[in-house]
C-alpha cells in the first residue's frame, strides 16, 4: 500500500497553495508537526486522569445485564453532548466484570469533551484550527463531535471503510473531520487508510432515527476499490483532515504499541444540522464554534 504525502504544517494553521490542491484533488490532508509535544503531552496527561477517575462499576450493568443492547444503546445514543467511556468488545465477562485491565479495556471516549473538559476545548479550541478551517472553506464551522481512539496493542480491532457525513449529516455536506495522532500511527499499529478522490462520488450510507429506531440506510452502492488505498502514516503530532466524503478506516492494531488518537468532527453551521442524525445535544447545550469560550 503507498503512503500518503505529508506536509509541514504552517505556524498559523492557514494551508498553502500545494495544500489547497491536495485537498481539492484527493479529499484528506497530512499535515506534520500541527500541535507540538507539549499540547500532545497536556492532552494524554488529561486523558489518563479521566481514565483513572472512571470507575467501569458505573457502566458494568449496562454492558452485562440481559437488555444489553437496548440498554447499551442508550448510553451511546444519549452520548453526544456528554462524557462517555465505551469499551472494546468482549471486555465484559458473563457476570459483568472487566476481563482486562481498564486501561486496556477502553475503545474510546466521547462525544463533547470538547465543551465538558477545560484541556480539550484548549486543544480544540486553538486560532490554528479555526484558520485551517475557514481556509477549507466552512463559513461558520461549529465543533460538534469528539472522540478519543485508544486502538488498543493487539486487541484494537479493525473500523471499517465509511464517510463521516454518513454519521454527521447536512444539506449539503459540510462535515469535516480533524484527526489528530497522538502516538505515532503507521500500518503496523493500524493508521488510516483512504481512497483519494473518492471524496467527490456519492454518499453511500446514512445511520439515521426513523422515529425511535436508529439504523444504517443504504444510499447508493459505492464501488470503492480497496486496492486504491493509500494509508496516511502520521508521526505523532500529525493532524489528518478528513472531507466528509472521503472513504476511510483503518486495520486492526496487531503491533504491541498503541494507537492512540484524538478526533474533532466540524460541519459548517451556515447548513442545517438534519434533525435524523444519531448526535443530538440538549438545548442547554447549543454547538459552539472555535472561538466561543
Ligand atoms: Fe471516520
Amino acid at each position: 500500500m503507498k503512503i500518503a504525502a505529508r506536509f509541514a504544517a504552517s505556524d498559523d494553521g492557514h494551508l498553502d497553495e500545494a495544500m489547497h490542491s491536495a485537498w481539492q484533488r484527493d479529499g484528506f490532508l497530512v499535515l506534520e508537526n500541527f500541535k507540538s509535544p507539549d499540547d500532545l503531552l497536556e492532552l494524554r496527561r488529561r486523558i489518563d486522569t479521566m481514565v483513572g477517575d472512571f470507575d467501569p462499576e458505573s457502566v458494568r450493568t449496562i454492558f452485562s445485564t440481559s437488555e444489553q443492547s437496548h440498554a447499551g444503546d442508550a448510553y451511546f445514543r444519549e452520548s453526544g453532548d456528554k462524557v462517555r467511556f465505551f469499551f472494546e468488545a468482549g471486555a465484559f465477562g458473563e457476570t459483568g466484570e472487566l476481563n482486562v485491565p481498564k486501561r486496556r479495556a477502553l475503545n474510546k471516549i466521547g462525544h463533547a469533551m470538547h465543551d465538558l473538559d477545560p484541556v480539550f476545548s484548549r486543544f480544540c479550541r486553538d486560532p490554528k484550527l479555526a484558520a485551517l478551517a475557514g481556509d477549507l472553506g466552512l463559513a461558520d464551522p461549529g465543533l460538534i463531535q469528539s472522540m478519543v481512539i485508544f486502538k488498543q496493542p493487539r486487541i484494537g480491532g479493525e473500523v471499517g471503510m465509511h464517510q463521516d457525513a454518513t454519521f454527521l449529516y447536512t444539506e449539503p455536506v459540510s462535515a469535516t473531520g480533524l484527526w489528530f495522532a497522538l502516538e505515532d500511527a503507521d500500518r503496523e499499529n493500524g493508521c488510516l487508510v483512504a481512497l483519494p478522490g473518492a471524496h467527490r462520488g456519492p454518499l453511500a450510507e446514512r445511520f439515521r432515527y426513523h422515529g425511535d429506531d436508529l439504523r444504517m440506510d443504504q444510499l447508493q452502492d459505492p464501488n470503492w476499490d480497496e486496492d486504491d488505498l493509500v494509508a496516511l502514516e502520521a508521526p505523532a503530532g500529525t493532524l489528518v483532515v478528513l472531507h466528509g466524503l472521503l472513504p476511510h478506516g483503518s486495520a486492526p492494531n496487531s503491533s504491541p504499541r498503541s494507537r492512540e488518537a484524538f478526533a474533532l468532527h466540524v460541519y459548517d453551521r451556515a447548513f442545517e444540522w438534519s434533525d435524523d442524525n444519531w448526535l443530538r445535544r440538549s438545548e442547554d447545550m447549543p454547538v459552539r464554534g472555535f472561538a466561543d469560550q
